[in-house]
């Protein structure tokens, strides 16, 4: 089972809430919500308080990537805002399994977010603690980068992991997804993908904004797969 979540950090923010209904009305699955420090990353996004003012707009999972440092004082704050999923990168947390069992204890399922250069041992002794693997297919920070390919090595590695494991854990890749290369991404693993500008671009110009046509494609190609 495919899932397709849109990155809202490629929405319209002046009319955010319409976006997100628009675009779970257009048959996406996931909120993807990007949550950006100007510390761990080059870059200042948005918070609790929007998650929360976003929160009685839709029942889509929110899918919350945290990319702020330190991780744990902001990890409750989300949670009371509604989020379902937090992920976040191993190199932001001092103690990676506490923060792995702060998400949990706060009712969430929580994701471990791989850079394009974050080794996969990370992984040796809290694979069986996640629910969620984040394979990051860009630098992050920013939306509209073009995929690193590399990412798909990754991935079949770790699909491979998690295969053997035997639990089920969710596999989604973050960065540069387009219709020309979901299917070739979801045969090295991926099950969930996020896609920012593709989704959010390709609906700008219609009014109201509206991306059941973006998804339908992305969909018909992993229907290929
Ligand atoms: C990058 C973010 C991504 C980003 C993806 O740091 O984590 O979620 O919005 O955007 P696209 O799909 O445009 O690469
Ligand atoms: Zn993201």
């Amino acid at each position: 089972m495919y899932r397709i979540a849109p990155s809202i950090l490629s929405a319209n923010f002046a009319k955010l809430g319409e976006e997100i209904t628009n675009v779970i009305d257009s048959g996406a699955d996931i909120i993807h919500f990007d949550v950006m420090d100007n510390h761990y990353v080059p870059n200042l996004t948005i918070g609790p308080l929007v998650c929360e003012a976003i929160r009685p707009l839709t029942d889509a999972v929110i899918d919350v990537h945290l990319m702020v440092e330190p991780v744990d004082r902001i990890v409750p704050d989300f949670a009371k805002a509604g989020a379902n999923i937090i992920s976040f990168h191993p190199e932001a947390s001092r103690h990676i399994d506490r923060t792995i069992g702060l998400i949990k204890d706060q009712g969430c399922l929580a994701g471990l977010v791989f850079n394009p250069a974050t080794p996969l041992h990370y992984l040796d002794h809290v694979l069986d603690k996640l629910d969620l693997i984040l394979i990051m297919s860009v630098n992050p920070g920013f939306g509209g980068q073009a995929f690193i390919p590399e990412a798909l090595n990754k991935l079949r590695a770790v699909r491979k992991r998690i295969d053997e494991s035997g639990r089920s854990i969710m596999l989604e890749i973050d960065g540069g997804v387009k219709v020309d290369n979901i299917a070739e991404i979801a045969r090295a693993g991926a099950d969930t993908f996020v896609a920012g500008s593709a989704i959010y671009g390709a609906g700008k110009d219609s009014d109201p904004h509206r991306y059941d046509t973006i998804v339908s494609a992305l969909r018909a190609e992993l229907s290929k797969v």
